[in-house]
């Protein structure tokens, strides 16, 4: 390689180390291109592909080769037109409800809500306007009669969080439409493996990809699949805000995707074994799994999703009981998310939906003695072991 010695060392230096190598073999993996600009032929290009009028990179906010690949990828696993994929789930569901919002507009969201979308519903968006009504997903009554109103936004779980609430989408969807608004749902619990929203027309779907689809809990990220109209507007609204995932995080997700299927059968093999055992101990007030048939919702749930997923709960009456149960859990490590290699157990009324008021709590259906496992890849014998020698430490002071 020639080196022109008429330019300084730190010119040389700055052209040399930003060469980028012409591959025409490429490798099989989608290369993370950690960088934030990108060269046009000259400056009509880069005016025409920062506006939009030419396809093409300029700067990664907009668009970034290894974010595309992943937006891409997850669009083709939920069978939708186009996917932009963000910073953070939150990210993604703020961007997804902000593209379809102005001040005025009604949003009517579920009453069983991932806590932090419930207060960005009800701190931040209320105080630009818009006014948003909780109704439960699962009383079609309910929410036929919340969609009487004008209704800009149907906002919904497919999976409830922490609930585990399964919602009939396909109907639901036309219930929303029927009443003219764009049908949003957060299908984080489920991943696209097991239930694919567009499939039963809901216009917009995001996840935390943080959670199933990363599966590793070592990156933050979040997606938003639909219309490529819709994805444009949601597109639209990451430029101004800023949410865009970082290159290196977009290849972390596009990694977990490549075994997204045999982690979501090991998971939901593991978690219906434990929510069967779960079922039939003494002790415990309440078992709730979408693959078992005492589930509220098991018929919609056996024909809307693959399997009943990875995540169960278990009610044990008391917040006492619950925190005895989770301080004497061996395996699990004492965190708060969901959707990973490993087992985690949660109290959601004092982490997860500690927003909540224990009023806004019970009408959302979250008992004090809740917990939420997210079934991870451990051994099941050692998992159900685990699980019991919990349920006696926690259990023994109120003798069962
Ligand atoms: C159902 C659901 N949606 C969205 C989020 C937010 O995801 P993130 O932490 O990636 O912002 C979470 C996080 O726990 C969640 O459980």
């Amino acid at each position: 390689m020639s080196t022109d010695h008429s330019r300084g060392f730190g010119t040389r230096a700055i052209d040399h180390a930003t060469r980028s190598p012409v591959v025409r073999q490429p490798g099989n993996s989608v290369p993370i291109y950690q960088s934030v600009t990108f060269v046009s032929e000259d400056a009509a290009e880069l005016g025409d592909i920062l506006a939009d009028r030419q396809r093409g990179y300029a700067y990664a906010r907009s668009d970034n080769p290894t974010a595309g690949a992943l937006g891409d990828a997850f669009a083709a696993l939920h069978g939708a037109e186009a996917g932009f994929v963000f910073a953070s789930g939150m990210a993604a569901i703020h961007a997804a409800l902000v593209s379809q919002l102005r001040a005025g507009d009604r949003v009517v969201a579920t009453r069983a809500l991932y806590g932090s979308t419930r207060t960005l519903l009800s701190s931040v968006l209320a105080r630009f306007g818009v006014a948003i009504d909780y109704v439960s997903a699962t009383d079609p009554g309910a929410m036929e009669a919340a969609l009487e109103q004008p209704t800009r936004v149907l906002y919904l779980e497919t999976i409830a969080n922490p609930t585990l609430e399964v919602a009939d989408l396909a109907h639901l969807a036309e219930l929303g439409h029927r009443a003219g608004a764009t049908v949003i749902v957060d299908n984080t619990f489920a991943s696209p493996y097991l239930c694919r929203p567009i499939e039963l027309g809901v216009d917009l779907v995001v996840e935390s990809l943080t959670k199933w689809v990363g599966g590793h809990s070592d990156v933050l990220a979040g997606g938003v699949v639909g219309s490529a109209a819709h994805i444009a507007q949601v597109r639209e609204t990451e430029i101004e805000t800023g949410g865009m995932i970082a290159p290196f995080a977009a290849f972390l997700v596009l990694r977990g995707i490549e075994t997204l299927h045999v982690r979501m059968d090991r998971h939901a093999a593991t978690a219906a074994a434990l929510a069967g055992h779960l079922a039939s101990h003494p002790g415990v007030r309440a078992v709730r799994y979408p693959g078992l048939a005492s589930h509220p919702q098991a018929e919609v749930a056996r024909r809307r999703l693959r399997s009943g997923g990875g995540l169960l709960t278990v009610d044990l009456g008391t917040r006492d009981a619950a925190a005895r149960f989770l301080d004497a859990l061996r395996i699990p490590p004492r965190t708060a998310s969901l959707g990973s290699i490993q087992t985690i157990a949660a109290h959601p009324a004092s982490t997860t939906h500690r927003q909540l008021s224990d009023e806004e709590l019970a009408t959302a259906g979250i008992d004090p003695g809740l917990i939420r496992v997210s079934v991870g890849l451990e051994d099941v014998e050692d998992l159900r072991a685990d699980i019991d020698q919990a349920l006696t430490a926690a259990l023994a002071p109120v003798a069962v």
